[in-house]
């Protein structure tokens, strides 16, 4: 059991243990030796972001999803690994500090944060930061989970304000040239957590679950009195109802219709689609609850893979578990974004990553651990893993289509893997269409990448005359 003995001791806390402490400092080293043969397509930087808290943002009441965003890059190029840099996300004010995703919209290279953060643009380099808010129409905050359609590059968005008083979420549009031709304030009461959204090609989907701002949580946060957890004051809430809102592409709240839902969370949604008779089909990765019996991290239990399909007019969701297999992380070919998919890419989570208490049997809240690398067929129902070996693992893949590619995992898998033997990481590259398979390449970076949360490839012709 916790004791108050022990949980005033801020590094007692499996998210500053690790692979998921912070790292020092703010390196750039070139010339990464790289085993195997990177595609020499690969022109352009794979970018990752978590937290990397400063020792002043840690304590009592630290979560996993707090702190000081860090930005790390690995130029690839020619077939040459040029260089690993990581950067502290620095916007316009010290509190400008996105932390959870980083991708490229519009020519811009953006990082993301939910409940209130604006983004932060980065320049190619990671050498220049700052604020980016499509003049001023993001002041409010964004998220981290926008959806980008392929065909036309523009941005959807389903925000809230990390505020006790805030009554709506907001739906916001950006197109490519980063102007936001829309906004839809949406009413829903109770501050639930937002944090991803799904797109069809002609609706959105905004989740509305059972985990809220907690006053509680929040007050002993305002009054330097934190408990467990309280960095993130959001909490698993009976009270709270469980739906999907439904409206179109560029709808107001007048247009929203909404549907029951299971009652669980969902942090992220693979893809989703319209389907032939007007329902929606969305792959979910879903959680019985989270912030109910552990408050550092999402470690109340093991995450499923779900399709759900939500009706063309009254009903409710319905729910299908697709694996055995638990699974984080779900990346799709971008292409496919609101469109019909087959293949997931996933980080794979075992029960033995889970560690809900230590050797001596003591509650440390549990922690949140990777494991190897999935791929999920949603045709057959089959799935295959890479595992990188013993004390091997990774988080986020992500998908890169091969030039001129026809089938839709035509292309690379890249992700970061930690070593916990070496306590470094590497950038693997895998065959996408055959993760099983030995990577492709390794690039040996000079240090360990701290467990974040996403990033994505960026190439180098997404990036051109870039304002940052
Ligand atoms: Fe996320």
């Amino acid at each position: 059991m916790a004791t108050a003995t022990r949980s005033a001791d801020p590094h007692d806390n499996p998210y500053l243990e690790g692979n998921f402490a912070p790292v020092p400092d703010e390196l750039s080293v070139t010339g990464l030796p790289v085993t195997g043969t990177l595609p020499p397509e690969l022109n352009g930087r794979f970018l990752r972001i978590g937290p990397n808290p400063a020792a002043y943002e840690t304590g009592v009441g630290h979560h996993w999803f707090t702190g000081r965003g860090m930005v790390h890059g690995i130029r690839l190029r020619d077939g040459r690994a040029e260089w690993y840099r990581n950067r502290f996300v620095r916007g316009d004010a010290p509190e400008d500090s996105p932390n959870t995703n980083v991708l490229a919209q519009g020519g811009r290279l953006l990082a993301l944060v939910e409940g209130g953060g604006a983004p932060v643009a980065i320049a190619p380099g990671l050498d220049r930061m700052r604020t980016w808010d499509s003049g001023g129409a993001l002041r409010r905050g964004f998220t981290a989970h926008p959806k980008i359609d392929p065909a036309n590059g523009e941005m959807h968005a389903v925000t809230y304000l990390l505020d006790p008083a805030s009554e709506h979420l907001r739906y916001v549009v950006v197109d490519a040239a980063g102007t936001t031709t829309h906004t839809a304030d949406l009413p829903v009461p109770g501050v639930p957590m937002v944090h991803d959204m799904a797109m069809t090609a002609t609706r959105v989907v905004v989740l509305d679950l059972p985990v809220t701002l907690s006053a509680a949580a929040a007050g002993r946060l305002a009054a330097g009195t934190p408990q467990s957890g309280d960095a993130l004051p959001m909490r698993w809430n009976d009270d709270h109802p469980s739906r999907v809102g439904v409206l179109p592409r560029g709808g107001t709240a007048a247009e929203i219709r909404w549907f029951d839902a299971p009652r669980c969370y969902v942090f992220h949604v693979l893809n989703a689609y319209d389907a032939p008779d007007g329902s929606i089909v969305m792959d979910v990765v879903r959680y019985d609850t989270v912030f109910r019996d552990r408050f550092r991290g999402p470690a109340d239990g093991l995450p499923a893979l779900a399709r759900w399909t939500v009706p063309a007019h009254g009903g409710a969701v319905a729910e299908q578990i697709m694996s055995d297999r638990s699974v984080e992380w779900p990346r799709i070919n971008r292409e496919l974004t609101g469109r019909a998919h087959r293949f997931g890419w996933f980080g794979g989570i075992g029960p033995e990553s889970l560690r809900l208490s230590d050797d001596v049997g003591r509650d440390r809240g549990g922690s949140f651990e990777p494991g190897p690398l999935v791929k999920f067929d949603t045709a057959t129902g089959e799935s295959e893993a890479h595992h990188f070996g013993a004390g091997r693992v990774t988080q986020e893949p992500v998908f890169v289509a091969r030039p001129g590619a026809v089938a839709e995992d035509d292309g690379w898998i890249l992700s970061v893997v930690y070593d916990g033997g070496t306590d470094r990481s590497e950038l693997a590259v895998l065959d996408a269409a055959d993760v099983a398979a030995a990577p492709l390449a390794r690039v040996h970076l000079p240090r360990r990448v701290p467990f974040g949360f996403h990033g994505n490839w960026v190439a180098d012709d997404e990036i051109g005359a870039q304002p940052a």
